[in-house]
């Protein structure tokens, strides 16, 4: 099939595109680059050894967005394109309403007029909310508890509705749980600009010397060794669900499909901190601090119904995630090079 991927420079996007070209597809990447950087092209068709056809705009624009259905033959789409970051979209909620809404209105208007109806979606598992019952599964209700987590929750309840009302669309909505890791070239990887909010690029910075310590925030939760618990998935594995789902709900006799995209695997902090000293051989000094708002204790999935349905499993484990991690840190210190 020949696909378009929104949001296909950055981190799920890119190593979902080489995945993509891999599998027989043919790629084409829209994105607006307000969170990737032009490099991240070249290393890409490197990898792929093909040309990738980019345009760079917003998809907020619906005029560009239907314009380039009229210019390029799509077969599917996989929507990664959004503002992701929870933290600044509790101080932005307008921003973040607006860009995650509107594009998904466009690119869905744009899909109907050119008779193109097979939509992953890249969903999350914040949509489980503040107190999840563990392990989730795709039936536990929804909620958020910011903007950025009640744009998705809002996205699937579009999704779920425009699927409801023709049933040539074929939708699934991909729950993931705590992307990581980096594909094994260690030529493209998770480059947050600024101070990194996750855990993991946090902790690749202080091994490669860019941060000086990790603060853990917390470390008196309801969890083994009291810090926080989270279901950790290798981008790779993460991509791979993707291809699967996307080849899947074509024929899915479904108009709209959830899964999660989770190892069922709960890692705490401390764990992480040793597995990415194993992985790096270096020390990664960190300070208790106080609990994060907003965090919760623990979070990790029941990914049978992905298992079964799309006979889809996660390979990688968390040494493989540290150790992929460090290879695209150790070799790109500063990620990528802005030209
Ligand atoms: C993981 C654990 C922290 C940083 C977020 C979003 C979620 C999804 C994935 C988009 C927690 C602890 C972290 C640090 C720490 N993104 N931590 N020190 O919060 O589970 O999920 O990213 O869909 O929507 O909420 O991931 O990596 O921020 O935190 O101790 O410097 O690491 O408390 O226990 P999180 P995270």
């Amino acid at each position: 099939m020949r696909v378009l991927v929104s949001g296909g420079a950055g981190y799920i996007g890119s190593h979902t595109v080489i995945t993509l070209v891999e599998a027989g597809h043919d790629v084409v990447i829209v994105d607006d680059f307000s969170n990737a950087k032009p490099t991240v092209i070249g290393r890409l068709e490197a990898l792929t050894g093909v040309h990738l056809p980019v345009h760079a705009f917003t998809l907020t624009d619906y005029d560009k967005t239907e314009h380039l259905f009229s210019g390029e033959q799509i077969d599917a789409v996989i929507h990664f394109a959004g503002f992701k970051a929870v933290g600044e979209s509790v101080t932005k909620p307008l921003d973040y309403y607006q860009n995650n809404l509107d594009s998904t209105f466009s690119l869905l208007r744009a899909m109907r007029r050119h008779d193109v109806h097979t939509l992953v979606f890249s969903s999350s598992a914040t949509v489980y909310g503040a107190e999840p019952v563990l392990p989730m599964t795709e039936d536990s209700p929804t909620s958020a508890t910011n903007p950025y987590g009640w744009t998705k929750v809002m996205i699937e309840q579009v999704l779920r509705d425009v699927a409801a009302s023709d049933e040539s669309w074929r939708i699934a909505a991909l729950r993931y749980f705590n992307p990581v890791g980096a594909h094994p070239s260690g030529q493209i990887g998770e480059d947050p600009s600024g101070i990194p909010n996750n855990l993991m690029p946090f902790v690749a910075q202080v091994a490669v010397g860019r941060r000086e310590k990790l603060s853990v925030f917390g470390d008196d939760y309801p969890t083994p060794d009291g810090t926080g618990v989270r279901d950790y998935i290798h981008v790779d594995d993460l991509a791979a669900g993707h291809v699967a789902a996307l080849e899947r709900v074509g024929s899915h006799d479904e108009p709209m499909s959830v899964w999660n995209l989770g190892t069922g695997q709960g890692i705490s902090v401390l764990e992480v901190i040793k597995a990415f000293e194993r992985a790096s051989g270096r020390e990664i000094p960190y300070e208790i601090a106080p609990r994060r708002p907003g965090d919760i204790a623990a979070s990790y999935a029941d990914p049978s119904r992905a298992n079964a349905d799309l006979r889809w499993y996660a390979t990688k484990t968390i040494d493989d995630m540290c150790a992929d991690t460090w290879r695209w840190q150790s070799n790109n210190p500063n990620g990528y090079p802005d030209a």
